[in-house]
């Protein structure tokens, strides 16, 4: 038996942009998934905690598939736990996928390295919504602060950070169409929009290095301004970006895909209360969250 847990991220910079091969920013928070898998019975059973979502089973059986390659798994059973919202932007999808493949590398001896765990995740990720970036299982499988397509690992980040959560579900692939579709149409404008937003994550990296996390709230209002003008923001989401700087964060945006889902923002320790109350009366749920360098781990 092996019990992997893998955790979800909030994205600090450039979702949508990373999509057309501009750089961006996550960090893995400490909500996580944990998938136990056990050998033996009769067939591959799996008795997942997304009940109330069969998008989630894709997941795990495409992973059980690619890890197929390499060895003969015929009597499984895989169990799935998580403390990480699906479908809001939190990477739900990635955890569950990079600990599927994480604990059956383990319990089958198969070898893989920590990136070749996360190409795999990647993959399967790719396979089942047609299309990703690799930022969530990259992020998911090292934990810290990741840039994509880079794929460097800087440490956490040591700010406060809270996540609003509308609880308006969200789909990233259509969300994503949406964009491509507005691209499409005006190429020279949105082109400019998305090689801005990757200028941003290109700053913030060396922001990031001097823990200037005034400077990196005030670049994250910027991108969620070209966030906004690709139209991937709710008023939901709005109203609690608002209420969350307006209760003194240093930036506030949407994190991931959009159009329903989650918002970031990052602020002094002392504040997170607070914001996270603001954002609570403005619109849906608030939690506070930091920032982990515990990527996959074997438990
Ligand atoms: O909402 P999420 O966590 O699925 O993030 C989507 C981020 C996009 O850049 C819009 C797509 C991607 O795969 O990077």
């Amino acid at each position: 038996m092996t019990i992997c847990s893998a955790p979800g991220k909030v994205f600090l910079f450039g979702e949508h942009a990373v999509v057309y091969g501009k750089r961006a920013i996550a960090c893995a928070i400490d909500l996580r998934t944990e998938v136990e898998v056990n050998r033996g019975g009769n067939g591959i059973h799996i008795h997942s905690a997304f009940k109330d979502d069969p998008d989630k089973n894709p997941y795990i059986k495409m992973a059980i598939k690619k890890v197929q390659q390499y060895v003969d798994i015929k009597n499984l059973s895989v169990k799935v736990s998580s403390t990480i919202p699906i479908a809001s932007g939190l990477g739900s999808s990635a955890a569950v996928t990079v600990a599927t493949i994480g604990a059956l590398n383990e319990e089958f001896q198969v070898g893989l390295r920590k990136e070749e765990i996360a190409l795999m995740a990647y993959q399967t990720e790719l396979e089942v919504q047609g299309a990703a970036s690799p930022t969530d299982t990259f992020v998911s499988t090292m934990g810290g602060t990741v840039i994509v397509p880079d794929r460097k690992v800087l440490p956490p980040i040591s700010c406060g950070i809270v996540v609003g959560h509308t609880g308006i579900s969200k789909s990233t692939a259509r969300m994503v169409a949406r964009v491509r579709a507005l691209k499409e149409k005006y190429p020279d404008v949105i082109g400019g929009i998305m090689d801005s937003i990757g200028c941003i994550s290109v700053r913030g990296e060396d922001l990031i290095k001097k823990n200037d996390y005034r400077s990196i709230g005030e670049l994250m209002n910027v991108n969620q301004g070209l966030l906004d003008a690709l139209g991937i923001t709710i008023p939901e989401l709005s109203l609690q970006i608002h209420a969350a700087r307006q209760h003194g964060a240093y930036g506030a945006k949407v994190t991931g895909a959009g159009g329903g889902g989650c918002m970031v923002a990052i602020c002094d320790e002392k504040k997170c209360k607070e914001i996270a109350t603001a954002i609570g009366r403005s619109y849906g749920d608030s939690f506070i969250t930091r920032s982990t360098s515990e990527g996959l781990i074997i438990k």
